[in-house]
Order: C-alpha cells, then structure tokens, then sequence
C-alpha cells in the first residue's frame, strides 16, 4: 500500500496560446486569437483543479509550473487571480516553487514585477538561441536584442530564472555554440535548460526538414561540448537537458523524474496522482474551445483516465528517473510503484552486466554509458 505523505505533489497548468506557432514545436500551443477572454480561461483552470481536490486530500503542493504556449502573454491580474485561485483551494509549502514559462518577445520588468508580486518565484524564459539568424530560422518572434532585454529585466527582478536554449540548430559551428554557452553562463541564469534540436513527427520542420542540420558526429560533439562548458561554469548536469547551480535544481521537473505525483489543469494537460486505490493519469482535451465549454458545462475538462497497471510502472518509472545523472535512491521505487525492488531483479542484473546500470543497490542509475543509450536502456524494463 502507498504511504502518500512521502510523495511530493505538484501542479501543472497550461497555457496553450502563442503569438505564433514555431516551427519546431509539438506542445499543445496554437496562435492566439484576436479576441481571447483570458480571465475565462483562468476561471476554467480553477474550475477544473476543484476535480483534484478531493483526491489530493491534505497534501501540500511542492511546486506548481505555469507552462504553455505562452503564459507569458498572460496579464498580471490574470496570473494573480490564477496563483491566489489555486492557493484558496491547495495548502502550498512555505517554500514552494513556482514557476512560470516566458517568452522573450511577450515580457518587459513592469509585467515580471506583476507576475512576481502575483506570487511567481521563478521565471523560464525561452531564449532558444543568442544568434539572429539562427533565431529567424527557428520561426522565434524575438531577436536577439529583445532576449537580452527580457534577461535584464529578469534580473532586475528574479533572482530565480532558468534559460531554455536549444543546440545543434540549422547552420549551427561548434564556435557558435560556444559563444552562445559563454553569453547564457554570463547572464546569471541559475538554471539551464539545453535541449538538442529535434525533428518531431507533424512539425513544419518534419515536413521540411532544414538541409544544413549538423550530422550525428558534429550534433555528438555539441552534446559534449554543452557538458563540458557548462560544468567549467558551474552549473552541474544533473538530468538529461537540465543544468543547475548549487540549490537551485528545478523541485517541479524533478518530482516528475522521481515518479512524484502532479495534478494538471488546462488544454492538453496531463496530471498522474497516487490513491489509496492504485496509479492514476489523467488528460485534459487538447483543444482551447473544446476544453472550455466542457468546464463551463459540466465541471471538468477531462479526456481520458485511466490507472497504471502494476506491469507498466517499471517502465514509466525508469523513463522518468534514469534521466537523472545521480539516479533515485532504490526505495523510492517501492515507495512510488508500490512494487518490490524484486521484481525489476533481473533486468537490473542484465543491465548492470552490460555496465548500462550503476551495481550499487542501494541506488537506481544510469553509468555514463546508459544515459548515451537512455532510450534501449528504458525499454528493457517495458
Ligand atoms: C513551452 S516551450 C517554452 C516557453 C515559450 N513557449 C517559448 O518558446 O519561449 C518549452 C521549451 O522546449 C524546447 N523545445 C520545444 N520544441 C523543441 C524541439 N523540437 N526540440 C528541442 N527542444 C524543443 C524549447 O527550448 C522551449 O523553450
Ligand atoms: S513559443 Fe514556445 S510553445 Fe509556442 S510555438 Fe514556440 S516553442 Fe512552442
């Protein structure tokens, strides 16, 4: 049986407009409309996190992240009624952190004052590259100089801010990414997020693909590169894509890496949340209007539930935790599968032999050999 009280929960709620959709971009975002009634929309993600109250029962939220799309196109009043909804209906922890995703062309210091005096304590901003002409080819609304701007006003109020930059970007030299890693270290960010381009199914990139991506050789050195530049800077890799400074890990996507348990509101969201009863994940519609007028008729916004079986949680389990470079300790698999370490035995056995899984048992990771075949590493526990 699980012992809720030691599984930390969060809460996800999207924003699924931008000022244009980029061409690389999968996640649930659409261009915004001319006339969009953005406090309807906050007042449907409060209406739709009521479903979760009953089942989060007591717990404390440890972390909540406003992401899209865009949530930064959102106004100060907005994310105020948004962040004092949700603290009327959960019971937050002192120091819990919350975070909200920006992008560049859409926040000056008088709207991150609003959102910091609405309660945000965290700010992601997406600044994806610091070269104007890779930033044009990436379909970004903002130049490089705006980027810079937004990082400015950040600072001024911020002292919590992650930048998202991505690599191995169309015509991209390992000198240019190079400098790129210099300008993001410089800019006090206390977390980075570098994510290696991908080419995802249904994208405009999927359907024409740039002809001057880097090749597998070149993209593998500007993974290394990343490492290395970072780590001489200070900021430790500690998950896949995520580098921090000492303290300022982000707790919203590590308690999603160590299986914790997250309730989700808005179009497309999804949110997994432990019961006395088993595993459960739920979907929220994915289109705006769709998602709407089904909260404001009959209360939720909800797709799809359905529980995780006893058989798929190593799986997800591992998806989640052997991204993290220091693993989990091994009980918190019991504490969040409720299953027995016993039964993942031997494929950690045949892993290990492979040197894929680190031989302590005590503790569940990848050695540095598994995280670069992370993917066959997972499935081995399907
Ligand atoms: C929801 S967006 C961040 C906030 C805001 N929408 C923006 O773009 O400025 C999340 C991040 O995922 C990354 N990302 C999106 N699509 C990607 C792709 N195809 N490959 C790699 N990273 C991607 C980008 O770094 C982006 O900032
Ligand atoms: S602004 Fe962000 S969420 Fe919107 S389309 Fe671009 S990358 Fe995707």
């Amino acid at each position: 049986m699980f012992d809720l009280a030691q599984i930390p929960l969060s809460i996800y709620l999207h924003w699924p407009w931008c000022i244009r959709k980029c061409p690389y971009c999968d996640f649930n975002s659409r261009k915004l409309p001319d006339s969009l009634e953005e406090m309807r929309y906050v007042a449907a993600l409060l209406k739709d996190l009521n479903n979760w109250r009953l089942r989060a029962g007591n717990r404390k939220i440890t972390s909540i992240f406003v992401g899209g799309g865009t949530p930064s196109l959102m106004s100060g009043r907005a994310v105020e009624a948004l962040i004092d909804g949700v603290s009327k209906r959960f019971e937050l922890e002192e120091n819990c952190e919350i975070t909200l995703e920006a992008n560049p062309g859409t926040v000056d210091e008088k709207k991150l004052t609003a959102f910091r005096a609405a309660g945000i304590n965290r700010i992601s901003l997406g600044i994806q590259s610091f070269c104007d002409e890779r930033l044009k080819r990436l379909g970004r609304i903002h130049s490089v100089e705006d980027a810079r701007n937004a990082i400015r006003a950040t600072q001024k109020v911020f002292d919590n801010f992650n930048l998202d930059l991505m690599f191995a970007l169309p015509g991209e030299t390992i000198d240019g990414l190079l400098s790129e890693l210099d300008e993001a270290v410089s800019s006090g960010a206390t977390h980075l997020s570098c994510y290696q381009l991908t080419i995802e199914p249904g994208t405009a990139f999927a359907k024409h693909v740039p002809a001057d991506l880097p090749d597998d050789d070149l993209t593998a050195d500007m993974g290394d590169v990343v490492v290395e530049r970072l780590a001489a800077a200070g900021y430790e890799r500690y998950e896949v894509s995520g580098y921090a400074r000492a303290g300022r890990r982000c707790r919203h996507n590590l308690n999603y890496w160590t299986f914790g348990d997250y309730l989700a509101a808005g179009a497309g969201a999804h949110g997994k949340m432990t019961t006395r009863d088993g595993i459960f994940r739920e979907m929220r519609i994915q289109s705006p209007s769709r998602y709407l007028a089904q909260v404001e008729t009959i209360g939720n916004g909800i797709e799809e539930q359905y529980a995780i079986e006893p058989e798929a949680r190593p799986f997800e389990f591992m998806l989640n935790a052997l991204r993290l470079v220091e693993g989990v300790p091994a009980r918190v698999f019991e504490e969040r599968t409720g299953l027995l370490l016993d039964t993942i035995r031997p494929q950690r056995a045949a892993l290990e032999a492979k040197g894929l899984l680190d031989t302590n048992p005590e503790i569940i990771r990848a050695t540095p050999l598994g995280i670069r075949f992370l993917s066959d590493l997972q499935e081995s526990f399907l």
